[in-house]
């Protein structure tokens, strides 16, 4: 065994280790060294081995592009908020698909100007490689702009309501059989036309099958994304002869199919119907329109009802991110406590914009992690709970996901928070969730909506609170005005 493949071992193992570390709250930061301890080593041996084989000038310019690459990605994370971090992600992905359809494109040039035995491929190889080639531009391709269309609407910059074009199943499919065809026909006899029809179909088919795919299901998009761009690099590995790519794309393939699964599972979303493209999901019908009348109440009441509380439920969502309102929320939870009120955390899986998200704010702002709950651990308490505090979420604790088969995010697990006495609404206007639904709950008999940025209100809530014991609140409070509209 060689340095280098000694040093490609140790590197999978580290992968391997950091995968999972990061499975697990307290053991994340180690595995975010692992990773970074086997990147480090896999980038050293890929280079030491290239500079034997390629010239001085050459090796410069790799390190060159890597010193530059590693400069762009050090800016880039210190300077991402924590709410940008799943677009981010995206764009990740689309340059392992764009790095997986140049890798296939320069295998398919070079070997079209050396012929196949001036490589290390040879004429017996030149089908297998053949194939190849078109595998990885069609996996990167489809990576690729999957991952663009995944961003613009993470970002906003596009409507997040799912593409409806006719027949967009068949589309699908038949861009598979052709895919097929095409790759069939390059084996036997490659060629340019060829090339160039395969990359305009994955890129065609990328965008396509992301496009379809609604707001409510974009979590499972990009895991499934992830999965892809593991794939896509596993493709060039093979391309490259390098076995740690190899090992290293197969890695992120098999364990982001693993979280899209899990995620799918968590949203009661099928799996096959999320990674063709929303095959099988129809249009779907509502939109964001009011459905009745609202109550609105002001920070002192919340306070009032809050200090005659005897057990409160938060359930915080994206906007509690977008309001960076955790650490007045913990301060509130604090003095709940204080005051004897039973508080709790019910957390939804895919609160807010990327896995876990709810979890990093809340520890962050010291909230003890054994009031924090899953959503099936606490589903069945919002029935026995006086007042639950909906903090900038909202598709999460729509109930028309159980009540309403035709809603988009119809079958979704969610917070069954209307079932307590009391639910107070923190957002800042009637504005629908990330889905582009409207939420019935905010037209329930028993929900009150807070209106405002929700740091400011919970900050409001604490002020009307004042420092003392149990009912204690701003005397003002008891008269405040609860509007109907
Ligand atoms: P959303 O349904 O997106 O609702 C967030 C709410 O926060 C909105 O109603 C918004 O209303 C409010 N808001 C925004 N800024 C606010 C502020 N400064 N102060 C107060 N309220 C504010 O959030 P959710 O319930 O957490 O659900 C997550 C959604 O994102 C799901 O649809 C999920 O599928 C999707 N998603 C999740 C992930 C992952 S992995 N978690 C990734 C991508 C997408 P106003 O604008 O009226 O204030």
């Amino acid at each position: 065994m060689t340095a280098s493949h000694a040093a490609d071992l140790v590197a999978a193992l580290l992968f391997i280790l950091s995968l999972a570390g990061l499975s697990q709250h307290h053991t994340s930061r180690a595995g975010v060294v692992y990773g970074i301890a086997g990147m480090v080593l896999a980038l050293v041996a890929t280079v030491v081995v290239a500079a034997q084989s390629i010239s001085a000038g050459a090796v410069t310019l790799i390190v060159l592009a890597m010193a530059l690459g590693a400069a762009i990605g050090l800016w880039r994370a210190r300077r991402v908020e924590m709410t940008q971090m799943p677009e981010l992600i995206a764009v990740l992905h689309s340059f392992v698909g764009l790095a997986a359809v140049l890798v296939g494109w320069n295998s398919y040039l070079e070997v079209e100007a050396h012929g196949a035995d001036q490589t290390r491929i040879g004429d017996d190889l030149l089908g297998i490689h053949h194939a190849e080639v078109f595998i990885g531009i069609f996996i990167g391709a489809v990576t690729f702009t999957g991952s663009i269309v995944a961003f613009l609407k993470l970002s906003a910059r596009i409507k997040s309501r799912p593409l409806m074009l006719p027949g967009k199943n068949a589309l699908n499919i038949g861009a598979l059989a052709a895919f097929v065809a095409l790759t069939v026909w390059f084996t036997i006899s490659p060629n340019l036309p060829l090339m160039i029809a395969v990359t305009v179909l994955a890129l065609a088919l990328g965008w396509h099958l992301v496009a379809s795919i609604g707001g409510g299901d974009m979590p499972v998009v990009v895991s499934m994304l992830n999965s892809y761009s593991g794939w896509a690099a596993a493709a060039a590995g093979f391309l490259l002869d390098n076995n740690l790519l190899i090992v290293t794309g197969a890695l992120v393939g098999s364990s982001g199919a693993y979280l899209s699964y899990i995620m799918c599972k968590a949203m009661n979303r099928s799996f096959f119907s999320v990674i063709a493209g929303g095959f099988g999901i129809e249009a779907p019908s509502g939109g964001d329109e009011e459905q009745g009348e609202h109550r609105e109440v002001r920070a002192a009441e919340a306070a009032e009802m809050l200090a005659q509380a005897r057990s409160v439920i938060i359930t915080p969502g994206y906007g509690m991110a977008v309001a960076q309102a955790q650490h007045p929320v913990a301060e509130l939870t604090r003095r709940l406590r204080e005051r004897g009120v039973e508080v709790r955390f019910g957390v939804h899986p895919v609160a807010g914009r990327l896995p876990g998200h709810m979890n990093v704010l809340l520890a962050e702002a010291k909230v003890p992690y054994d009031i924090v709950l899953e959503m099936d651990e606490i589903n069945d308490d919002f029935a026995d709970t006086s007042v639950v505090l909906v903090i900038g979420a909202n598709d999460t604790v729509n109930p028309a996901a159980t009540e309403d088969p035709a809603s988009p995010i119809a079958g979704m697990p969610v917070l069954r928070v209307w079932e307590a006495e009391q639910v107070i609404v923190f957002k800042r206007s009637m504005a629908s969730g990330y889905a582009g639904v409207q939420n019935p709950l905010f037209f329930r008999e028993n929900s009150s909506m807070l209106f405002g940025d929700a740091k400011q209100s919970v900050e409001d809530i604490l002020s009307a609170l004042g420092t003392g014991g149990r009912g204690d609140t701003d005397p003002s409070a008891r008269q405040a005005t609860v509007a109907s509209h």
